[in-house]
């Protein structure tokens, strides 16, 4: 970050002294006023829950433009990202800043590959859940008992450990999500194998059996990759705060991952996916597209409590470019499986016409996000309405880890520790209970 040709004032109307901060400019994007002596200076915090107009890193991996609805990884835009290159070739860029040459692609993808057994131990881990338990709390427990296992690379101050654990993180996780699948449908394991690709190889671990070999579908296995490359990363949203915020206290990698999983999990984040889906069968359910306008009132009803889900983003205030892509993806695959009138993604597509032409919606600059279009083509190839967020998971473990690495190899970080508005009782003395 560079000094910018511009300071901030802050003046008090009080008589206060007023002061001065600099202002930083990243290399495109809104420049930032540096508040951090403000406390020293004016005994005073700035306040903002949500971080609504807070940066509280700078990084060069991510960026979005919410209003051109622009998204950026290490520069590239996501429409080439997600037709021109796969996902780890997507993984090596987020990781190293750049893509691979095709000697670079071999060596990395073979490096993953190398990595995407578990500890066997893992599985009788895996027993002590219900079967019926929910694939992510299931995946919160099993990412963050990788540390029990992988004790070699859980030093985070050591780059030697947090090149391995990334590679271990973004190998093992397909492993691992499809061991909770086949855990919660009966079924016994399927072990990854070398000779696949990384899509191909998840996709044979979850729906292969030891009865019959399991030739992965290409289109279905293009189509995982490139939902994949579209929910790496994402900037600082709420998941990779809190990965940050965890990986600050020094704690081992895995740990931080997996404090990720549980936040990811929550209908506003990374749990709208699922969230999406059971909106548009319950809406089917009770009368389909000619019922779409009750649905929309309901919506626009405060008292409701009721979201579009799949709908609004705190910083796309445009179409959410990944949502254009998983659309196109969302008719490939439909059309590909035969499938193209699925009642729900014409539910979908009616459903987004109305809210993109209602004054609600268009006031709010609420458009679709990735979350829209996903569920009804992760249904399509197989997938359970209920693996759909520890999918997401899968995929932004790399993101999340590509941004704990800059965090720590940045010798300046702090442990992350915010102050408050207090609102709360003023000094009192305890009474003896007999006087309460
Ligand atoms: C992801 O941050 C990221 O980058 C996340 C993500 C990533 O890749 O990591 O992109 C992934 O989480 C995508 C978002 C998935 N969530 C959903 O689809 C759930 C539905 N969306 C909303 O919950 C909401 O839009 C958020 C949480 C996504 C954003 O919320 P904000 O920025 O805090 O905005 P807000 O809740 O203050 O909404 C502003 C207004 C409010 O109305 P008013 O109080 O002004 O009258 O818009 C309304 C909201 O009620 N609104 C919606 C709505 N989203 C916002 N109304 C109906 N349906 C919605 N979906």
């Amino acid at each position: 970050m560079k000094l910018a040709d511009n300071k901030a004032t802050l003046s008090f109307s009080n008589g206060s002294p007023s002061v001065e901060m600099p202002v930083y400019s990243g290399s495109i994007g809104p420049d930032v006023i540096d508040i951090r002596k403000l406390y020293a200076q004016t005994g005073m915090f700035t306040f903002d829950p949500g971080f609504m107009s807070t940066a509280a890193c700078q990084s060069a991996i991510t960026y979005i433009d919410g209003d051109k609805g622009e998204l950026l990884y290490r520069g590239y835009p996501i429409e080439q990202l997600a037709t021109q290159c796969d996902f780890l070739e997507t993984c090596h860029l987020l990781l190293y800043g750049e893509l691979p040459d095709a000697k670079g692609k071999e060596d990395f993808t073979k490096l993953v590959t190398m990595h995407t057994m578990v500890n066997e131990q893992m599985q009788f881990f895996l027993r002590g859940f219900r079967r019926d338990a929910h694939p992510m709390a299931v995946m919160t427990g099993l990412v963050g008992a990788m540390s029990a296992f992988y004790h070699d690379s859980t030093d985070i101050t050591n780059p030697k450990h947090r090149e391995i654990a990334a590679i271990r993180l973004i190998a093992k996780m397909p492993t691992l999500v499809a061991m909770a699948y086949k855990y919660s449908i009966g079924q016994p394991f399927i072990y990854p194998r070398n000779d696949l690709s990384y899509a191909a190889n998840f996709m044979r671990m979850m729906f292969a059996t030891p009865c019959e070999e399991y030739e992965p579908n290409d289109v279905l296995v293009r189509a995982m990759d490139r939902i994949f490359i579209l929910h790496a990363d994402h900037e600082q949203n709420a998941s990779t705060s809190t990965v940050r915020v965890c990986g600050s206290s020094g704690t081992n990698p895995f740990a931080a991952i997996a404090a990720g999983v549980a936040c990811l999990w929550g209908p506003a984040h990374g749990g709208a996916n699922e969230a999406c889906l059971n909106m548009l069968e319950d809406i089917q359910r009770n009368g389909g597209i000619d019922k779409i306008g009750d649905f929309i009132k309901q919506v626009k009803d405060k008292n409701s409590n009721v979201k579009l889900m799949g709908f609004g983003h705190r910083v796309y205030k445009n179409y959410d470019p990944r949502a254009k892509l998983m659309q196109e993806t969302c008719k490939e695959v439909l059309a590909h499986l035969g499938v193209q009138n699925d009642p729900l993604l014409k539910l979908a597509v009616a459903l987004e016409k109305i809210a993109l032409e209602d004054e609600y919606f268009v006031s709010r600059k609420l458009y679709p996000n990735v979350d829209f279009y996903s569920g009804i083509v992760q249904r399509a190839i197989g997938i359970p309405v209920s693996l759909f967020t520890a999918i997401f998971a899968l995929a932004r473990t790399v993101g999340w880890i590509a941004q704990l690495n800059e965090m720590i190899s940045d010798n300046d970080y702090k442990i992350s520790r915010p102050r408050q508005l207090f609102v709360g009782s003023e000094k009192r003395d305890v009474k003896p209970l007999v006087q309460r």
